[in-house]
């Protein structure tokens, strides 16, 4: 799955785009900090989310993410990143830490291409350790259209971080307090995503 080479779908012009979804490394960091960079220009248009669209990913950041789980990136060719997901395992479940299309790239599958690539992982993590239900989770604004009802129409629903555990706490609260990410009018909320584990 995460080697196939795929079609992104240009809206404008019906012409197509290939690329490719595999594993980044260590080498990819600086192309994956300029898609972040890229792909949070969005929130610019929201004027109480306008700081977030100039936030770029610390390269300490994306070698934590990893150190501590899987990056997966899609690509026309080196160099030419159009999206990445980043996930690892978090209170024993997989949890999205960031995932982000190029401006340039955006509405034409990229994204969800790569959330289907981190859902087969968490199938087959969920086979392999002998568990019989994948759970991928994630924090969000729940009611940007790009953030809450985009995850929703995948098969994601807001939950109660409490319910997941102690590190989906930490990290709600941490959005809230430390990177001052709770804004009026703008809820962040924690979602669950579950399906059943790989056939091995
Ligand atoms: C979330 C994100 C990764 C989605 O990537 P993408 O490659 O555009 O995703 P897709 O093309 O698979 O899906 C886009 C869908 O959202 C819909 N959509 C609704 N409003 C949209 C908007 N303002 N811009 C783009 N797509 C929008 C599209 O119509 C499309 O719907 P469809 O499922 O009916 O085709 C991308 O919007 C992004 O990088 N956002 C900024 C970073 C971010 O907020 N990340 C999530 C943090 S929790």
């Amino acid at each position: 799955m995460s080697n196939a080479t795929r079609k992104a779908a240009s809206p404008q012009n019906f012409m197509q785009t290939s690329y490719k979804i595999r594993r980044a490394s260590s080498a990819d960091i600086t192309e994956i900090c300029a898609v972040s960079l890229s792909a949070t220009k969005k929130f610019s248009g929201i004027p109480a989310l306008a700081d977030l669209g100039r936030d770029e990913e610390e390269p300490a950041t994306v070698r934590k993410w990893l150190s501590l789980g899987r990056i997966y990136l899609a690509e026309v060719e080196e160099g030419q990143a159009l999206g990445f997901i980043a996930a690892y395992p978090m209170d024993d479940i997989v949890y999205i830490a960031e995932i982000s299309t190029h401006g340039s790239s955006q509405g034409r599958g990229v994204g969800s291409a790569l959330l289907n690539t981190v859902f087969q992982w968490a199938r087959d993590r969920a086979a392999h350790d002998g568990v019989s239900m994948a759970r991928v989770s994630l924090t969000t604004y729940a009611d940007v259209i790009w953030n809450g009802p985009w995850y929703r129409k995948r098969g994601f629903k807001e939950v109660d971080a409490a319910s997941i555990g102690p590190r989906h706490v930490e990290k709600m609260t941490k959005d809230k307090q430390e990177r001052n990410m709770v804004r009026p009018g703008y809820r962040r909320c924690c979602m669950l995503w579950e399906a059943e584990a790989s056939q091995q």
